[in-house]
């Protein structure tokens, strides 16, 4: 009873609004060429009106941004219709207008026939690089504008595979407004440090206080041991950006995560899950100490902050390291863990999601990205939701209606935790985190707990959070935070800023952790026992 009042009420609104949109434009009303549509005015309303009416005139699957083509340079025009404009066109042209390495490009739209003068097209224009969107509400030629591209890779991939043009739902106008105050990874604008510290400092409350120098640590390698954890916060370019919206999402206060690991002769290697290979593929990786230092410190350009986080003494007699060893071996090589990133996140049908974000979002994000990068993202997600399912072979848009058809809904379907025993058909999927504390697990540190933890539930914070690490800080190695006035717990070895982990070293493992828990910013409070 209660929802029906409200959308009564909103239904209200509408009529309230497209009065008023009269007073606006009078002249037009007598070109109204059909009757007006109730969803054409919601565009107009605020968030949290429009969204309730969509959800209930279409089904999830209707609400997914729809692929209508890719606008190609030189002559390949691109033709479709949209929800309000009929007849439209697109084409791209190159040009070097800021005399960049690449140049950049105008994306030529002309849009007419509208169905009727109060709707709009609002259009979502992506590359796997970046994403932007614009709203159309007049017949006429429009131009969006690249300045530069990002990249040869951008370039390249521009110039063969054009930009991606996706048709929303117009009501969606105001969850996208909504994203451009707090999403910048979809503004159009370089991804520089200062915006990714000040989203950061903005959104979760990171201080970023500035340490003195030295910002590198004249590390002694004999005093790194098998199972040291390396904490990793990129805060430049898009890696940068990528990782501030995973702090956001997770409230880990790191983006990315290695670990370390002697061999039978001593010398010192690191794990890594999301180690780029040399064709721009992220896999998992094991390298020597030496390599891997050199190229955070030489060649990685989003300037990375680094943590060595020691295993205590008892943890670290636990550590067997020849189990940990076959473990590494059998993961050696294999894609990172996109399969099941985000299912570490999402947990809850509704505490995981900062506004605007919500369970529609994310369908939304997987569409447009399994259209730009198939090869790359084949089945990205959807193996995992098929899993969930207990189906095969289903896409997105199969899985929304068959989640509707249970009852269910995507939110509670995203919320189904994450087995580390499922399989995927290129392996085992682990992100970053999960390969490490998959090693851990290996290596015998959760003891007997190893069949009741499912560490793909766990975010990077949820790991630097277990009470596994060194707790007396006289055992820290001599070298550790040398030259810095606060003395950090654990062994910050790079950066300008000084790394914080808020609760780190402070939790017991217990069975089925981290498998229900809520992260709002900015607190990110926990549930007891989630
Ligand atoms: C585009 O078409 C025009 C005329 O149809 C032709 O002169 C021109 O060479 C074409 N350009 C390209 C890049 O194909
Ligand atoms: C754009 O102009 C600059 C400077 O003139 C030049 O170095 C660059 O190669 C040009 N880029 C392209 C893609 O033509
Ligand atoms: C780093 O430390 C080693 C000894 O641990 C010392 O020999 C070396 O000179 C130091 N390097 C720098 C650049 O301080
Ligand atoms: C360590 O792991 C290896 C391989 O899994 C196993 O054979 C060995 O018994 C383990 N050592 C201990 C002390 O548990
Ligand atoms: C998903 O699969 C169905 C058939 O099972 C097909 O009709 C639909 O177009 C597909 N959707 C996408 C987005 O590929
Ligand atoms: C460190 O942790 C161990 C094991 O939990 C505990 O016995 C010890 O008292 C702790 N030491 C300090 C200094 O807190």
């Amino acid at each position: 009873m209660q929802i029906l009042i409200k959308k009564f009420t909103s239904l209200f609104w509408v009529i309230e609004v497209l009065g008023f949109l009269g007073m606006f434009f009078p002249l037009q009303i007598h070109a109204l060429k059909a009757p007006f549509h109730p969803s054409d005015v919601l565009p107009v309303l605020p968030r949290q009106v429009s969204w309730p009416i969509l959800n209930y005139l279409n089904g999830a699957a209707d609400l997914l941004p729809s692929f209508v083509g890719a606008a190609l340079p030189a002559n390949n025009t691109l033709d479709w219709k949209g929800a309000c404009f009929y007849q439209n066109t697109a084409w791209l042209e190159f040009h070097n207008k800021t005399g960049s390495q690449f140049g950049g490009g105008t994306l030529h739209l002309k849009i007419s026939h509208a169905h009727s003068w109060t709707c709009m097209d609002l259009y979502i224009f992506a590359t796997p690089y970046r994403v932007t969107w614009d709203y159309y509400f007049l017949s006429r030629e429009h131009t969006l504008e690249f300045n530069e591209w990002d990249s040869e890779a951008e370039y390249e991939y521009v110039k063969h595979k054009g930009i991606s043009i996706f048709l929303m739902q117009a009501g969606m106008l105001g969850t996208l407004q909504a994203l451009w105050d707090v999403f910048p990874l979809f503004t159009n604008t370089g991804w520089g440090e200062n915006s990714n510290l000040g989203f950061l400092k903005k959104h979760m409350g990171a201080s970023f206080e500035q340490r003195p120098q030295p910002w590198v640590t004249n590390v002694s390698v004999d005093d790194i041991h098998s199972g040291d954890f390396l904490a990793i916060s990129k805060i430049r370019g898009r890696w940068g950006g990528f990782e501030t919206l995973e702090k956001w999402v997770s409230g880990a206060y790191a983006g990315h995560t290695a670990v370390c690991l002697r061999d039978s002769e001593g010398k010192l290697w690191v794990g890594e899950s999301g180690h780029e290979d040399k064709e721009g593929r992220d896999i998992i990786a094991i390298m020597p100490w030496e390599e891997w230092w050199e190229f955070e410190l030489k060649k990685d350009d989003a300037n990375p902050h680094i943590a060595l986080l020691p295993l205590r003494p008892d943890i670290r007699a636990k550590f067997n390291e020849t189990a940990a060893w076959e473990y590494a071996r059998s993961m050696d090589g294999k894609p990172y863990g996109y399969h099941n990133l985000i299912f570490s996140w999402i947990d809850t049908i509704d505490g995981n999601y900062p506004p605007p974000l919500d369970a529609h979002l994310v369908a939304s994000v997987m569409t447009v990205w399994s259209q730009i990068q198939p090869s790359y993202a084949a089945n990205m997600w959807n193996e995992a939701l098929n899993k969930r399912l207990g189906t095969k072979g289903l896409n997105l848009s199969d899985v929304l209606v068959e989640v509707e058809k249970r009852g269910s809904s995507f939110a509670q379907l995203l919320a189904i935790p994450e087995q580390d025993d499922w399989v995927y058909s290129d392996g085992k999927s682990t992100s970053c985190v999960a390969f490490v504390l998959e090693m851990y697990k290996e290596a015998g540190i959760f003891g007997d707990l190893r069949k009741s933890i499912q560490v793909t539930e766990f975010t990077i914070k949820d790991a630097y959070t277990l009470n596994f690490f060194e707790n007396d800080s006289s055992r820290l190695p001599p070298w550790c935070n040398d030259g810095d006035t606060v003395k950090l717990p654990f062994c910050q070895i790079k950066g300008k800023y000084r790394m914080e982990l808020p609760g780190y070293n402070s939790m017991d493992p217990y069975p089925h952790m981290n498998e229900r828990c809520p992260s709002m910013p900015p607190s990110y409070c926990r549930t007891k026992g989630c």
